[in-house]
């Protein structure tokens, strides 16, 4: 079996870090895994008013996460924080009420910093947001990752073998925690 996975980089950056952890990441993942990515950048700020009629690439959002099996997040910390674009498109995909994109989703949270806080404090904020969200995260491995430019080669793959063992082993127990949500999640389960 295939398993759809969407993900998101939050970071507008077109030198992002977080892009290139993107890469490597589809590069050591199982076979199974699929991967297309959901955009941030042509999204409005989410405002109420759009309840009622959602832009095209709000739809789109939603139509994606609907789509995918599982959602990865790919993110810098910002002062702390999840990065306000990455939170934007979270605003959109929780909306409107009663049609919150994310329930029951699995997800992961992983990101890089140039810093050896290795967005920890990013990926605490998202689990709030996440848990609020009724959204099941991977608990264990955490992954808080100080970005090493060596590590990665141009073409997206990895040069460093022990980084390349730490995001397969990540993303070995990603996919396997996607297809036990999605095995609790079928019909016939309480
Ligand atoms: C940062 N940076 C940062 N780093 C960190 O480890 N903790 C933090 O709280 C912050 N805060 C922060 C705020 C803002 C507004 C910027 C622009 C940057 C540094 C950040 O980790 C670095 O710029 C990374 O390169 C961002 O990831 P991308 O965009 O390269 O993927």
């Amino acid at each position: 079996a295939t398993y759809k996975i969407g993900y998101f980089v939050g970071s507008l950056s077109s030198r992002s870090i977080n892009r290139v952890l993107s890469k490597a990441l589809i590069s050591v993942a199982p076979e199974e895994l699929e991967f297309t990515e959901i955009l941030l950048k042509d999204l409005p700020l989410y405002s109420p008013d759009y309840d009622a009629d959602y832009p095209p690439a709000a739809r789109a959002l939603k139509e994606a996460i609907a789509a995918s099996d599982g959602i990865l997040f790919i993110s810098p910390e910002y002062n702390r924080s999840i990065p306000g674009a990455l939170k934007n498109a979270i605003d959109w995909g929780s909306r409107p009420w009663g049609t919150n994109s994310f329930a029951r989703k699995p997800t992961g949270i992983i990101g890089t910093s140039p810093g050896s806080i290795g967005t920890a404090v990013m990926q605490a904020s998202m689990r709030s947001v996440l848990s609020f969200l009724d959204a099941p995260q991977l608990n264990s491995p955490e992954a808080y990752i100080k970005f090493n430019p060596a590590a990665y080669n141009e073409d997206g793959t990895v040069q460093d073998e022990g980084t390349a063992s730490v995001l397969r082993h990540y993303m070995e127990e990603y996919g396997a925690f996607v297809q036990r949500v999605l095995a609790a999640n079928a019909p016939g389960h309480i």
